[in-house]
Formats: C-alpha cells, structure tokens, sequence
C-alpha cells in the first residue's frame, strides 16, 4: 500500500473509530478488548483504606512505598512479597502507613493478604506472571513498565483483565505529569495542526550497581540481560515513546532501528546500551528516539513538529513548552513573517507523578474512572520496543502487523 494510500486509510479508520468511540491501542489489539466499563470495582467503606500489595521489594519498589506514604490518608501498605528476605526488611522499615505481613511466596501473599490490588515491582520478565495471577487472585493491579517485553504478553493481561473484571494501570508516571496531561490536551484541540514528526530521546547515566560475587551479580542484575531487561529501549525509551504515542495519536505501522552495545567500560552487558529508532503512524507522521546509558543528559529538549508551528517540550512539560511558528512554514515562499516563540505556562504540581499516579490509581479500583493508562493504552509502547528487537536482529524494517 502506498504511502498516500496508507494516510487516506488511516484517516477513514480514524473517522469510523472515532464516531464508535474507540481510542488508539483498540485497534491494534484486535480481540483483545477488556471491557473496563464492566469492570468489578473494589467498594471502600468510608474510611476505609485501599490496602496494597507489593510483589517485588528491589530498587523501584521504594518510590510505591513512599508514594502510599503520602496518601496515608487513603491508602496502606498491607503485604510485602520478595524471594530475597533482606529485601523485605529493607522496605518494611520504609513503611509509613501501614503494617505490612511479609512474604517470599507471591501465590502465598495472593492467597492470604487482605489486599484490593497489587503492584507489581518484579524483573519485565516476570510481570506477566505476576500481574495475571494477581488478577486471577481477584486483586486490580498496578504494573510497572514496560508492562512486558513482548505484544503477546500484554494482550494475555488485557484478556485475564477482562476474564477476572479487575484493572490494570501501567506504571509509566509520566502520564499523570500535568504539564504532559495539559500538553496532550492541547494537541488534540490543533495546538501545532497535526504532527508530523517527532524527536524523541533518553540520554543519560547507567545506575546500576555491581556486585563482587558472580553469581550475586547474575540474579540481581537481570536488567544486564537483552533478553530480559530488553535495553535502554524498554529501560528508559519506553516512558517517552508511550508519552508520544499518546500526543501523535495514531498507531505505529512501521518500525526500524538500530543499536546495541557501545561502552564495555562501563560493565559487561548484552543489554543494549544505546539506540536509534524511527516510527511511521498510520496518519503518516514519523518519530525518532534516541537514547542512551553512558551520557550525563541529553543535547535538547523533545521535539514535535507540526503542520503550523513546532513545539518544544520542557522536561515531563515542567512549568512551560514553547511553541515557535517560523515564516518559512508558510507555503511557496508567500509572507516572510517574523519567527514567533511563544511560551505557554503549563500546570505543575507540588505532588510527583508517581504519587499522582496511585490517587488515578485509587479512583479506577473504585470504578471512578478508567485505568490509566491501562494496558491498552501502553500495547503501542511495548509493540514499538519490540519491533525495534526484531528490526535490529533481522537487520530490516518491521511492519506492525508482523509483531505478534
Ligand atoms: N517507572 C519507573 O520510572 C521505573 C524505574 C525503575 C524501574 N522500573 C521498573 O520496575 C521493575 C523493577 O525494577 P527494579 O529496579 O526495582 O529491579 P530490582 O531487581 O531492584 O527489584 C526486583 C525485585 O524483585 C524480586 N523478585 C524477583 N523474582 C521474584 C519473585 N518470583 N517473587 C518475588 N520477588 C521477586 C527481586 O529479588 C528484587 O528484589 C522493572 O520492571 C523496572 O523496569 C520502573
């Protein structure tokens, strides 16, 4: 199909979705709708408080806890689970609301806990695993990203969602930044016209820790693995990628990259530790990521370029973004206007937005609102990094329709 066949269709189905009111992830994941509107809410008595399970006590596990920590009033810590005992005392003494029974079995925390969900903190590996039976458990849950490294993954959770009528809400936190939230918003309402290109990146510093002992560096560094840490793509990537699928608004049809490792002094992985990936949507616009583990910060800000004006994102849409309209945009050489920067001021919040994150979180459990974003909504983040795996191993471009 061309190109100008591609957009025309696109834009038809866009039309029809639209009117039926299905949003973006719907369609590529074909058959595999949870009927959120249908979901069990959990019924809190007033006063009451939503009790939490956490599945997995390592590094991120410590932002959950403190995000509870500061909607003591709402929310409690009821169960702690991981394989690693020390862990578990590590995280109990971060517990400020709550009194939580300590685990090293999750089918023993899901089968004894009193808790409404879990949040599942374990290795992208295990989050299918964790998250399905945590469902199948009769619990919602709140999943970290990437929700899995593979679209088959994700589309079993949207199934056990809809099998069990529990929620799921994907840990990308970004989402609930209120300058994004406002920023998505306005794209919609035609801030720039249509996007047309992206330019999206993560550059930054590794943070992982090195254990003397082999076989300790093994367990605890999986994410050194490709096959299950899944690189700066599924690391780092996948919070900005999703953040653009969100404000391009269409869905991925074609996907290419290139990467790998560069730096062995930095420590011996396989995981990928820098890439370069170009999206085409389906309403023809084209993104690219970079990123990368070994820098101290990347040379600018995000990028979305649009029809009318080209828009520069500040950090999560921190305070501002500037919007910046250049005469040359105006066709065949007619007007040579000034180049106008405009800045607009974006709402910020005192409350971070992995604390924001958990009050969404708090409403969807009690069927107040939709997860967000829910599993569906994340599927075009996890097709993306996957189809970057196979573009790199297969050294050719990938097709949405080819990752399954
Ligand atoms: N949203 C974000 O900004 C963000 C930031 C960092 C990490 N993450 C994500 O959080 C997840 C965890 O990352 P991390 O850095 O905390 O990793 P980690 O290795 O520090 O923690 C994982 C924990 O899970 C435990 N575990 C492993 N198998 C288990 C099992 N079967 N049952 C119970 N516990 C088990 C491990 O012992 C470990 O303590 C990853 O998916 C990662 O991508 C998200």
């Amino acid at each position: 199909m061309s190109y100008e066949e591609q957009t025309r269709r696109s834009f038809l189905v866009r039309s029809v979705l639209a009117s039926a009111g299905l949003g973006l992830a719907s369609r590529i994941c074909k058959g595999a709708d949870a009927p959120q509107t249908f979901i069990s809410a959990a019924s809190l008595k007033p006063g009451e408080k939503l009790r939490i399970g956490i599945l997995g006590c390592g590094n991120r596990s410590q932002a959950h806890i403190q995000a509870v920590n500061h909607l003591a009033e709402h929310m409690e810590v009821a169960a702690l689970c991981d394989i690693l005992p020390e862990k578990l005392e590590e995280k109990k003494k971060m517990v400020k609301s709550g009194e939580p029974r300590l685990y090293t079995d999750s089918t023993k925390m899901l089968k004894e806990a009193d808790v409404h969900a879990v949040v599942v903190v374990l290795p992208n590996t295990l989050h299918r695993e964790g998250t399905i039976a945590s469902l199948e458990a009769g619990k919602h849950v709140l999943c970290e990203k990437p929700l899995t490294l593979k679209v088959a993954d994700t589309k079993a959770i949207i199934d056990a969602s809809g099998r069990t009528q529990r929620i799921v809400q994907v840990g990308t936190q970004s989402r609930h930044s209120p300058g994004y939230a406002a920023l998505a918003q306005k794209l919609r309402e035609g801030l720039i016209g249509p996007v047309l290109y992206g330019v999206a990146q993560t550059f930054r510093a590794d943070w992982v820790k090195l254990y003397p002992d082999p076989e300790e560096d093994s367990q605890k560094n999986w994410r050194m693995r490709q096959d299950e840490g899944g690189s700066v793509v599924y690391e780092m990537g996948i919070h900005t990628i999703d953040v653009f699928n969100w404000f391009i608004g269409d869905e991925p049809v074609e996907i290419t990259c290139l990467g790998g490792v560069h730096n062995r002094k930095l420590q011996n992985r396989d995981s990928w530790d820098h890439a370069g990936i170009v999206v085409r949507y389906a309403n023809g616009a084209l993104m690219t990521y970079g990123g990368n583990l070994y820098s101290c910060g990347g040379p600018g800000p995000d990028i979305l370029f649009g029809e009318n004006a080209t828009l520069q994102l500040g950090s999560r849409g921190a305070g501002e973004a500037i919007v910046r309209k250049c005469a040359y945009w105006r066709p065949y050489g007619k007007g040579t206007g000034p180049d106008k920067m405009e800045a607009i001021k974006l709402p910020t919040s005192k409350t971070d937005p992995s604390t924001l994150q958990y009050l969404h979180f708090l409403d969807a459990v009690q069927g107040k609102k939709p997860a967000f974003p829910s599993a569906r909504d994340h599927l075009p983040a996890v097709l993306i990094a996957q189809a970057a795996q196979m573009s790199l191993a297969e050294r050719r471009h990938i097709k949405a329709s080819e990752v399954t």
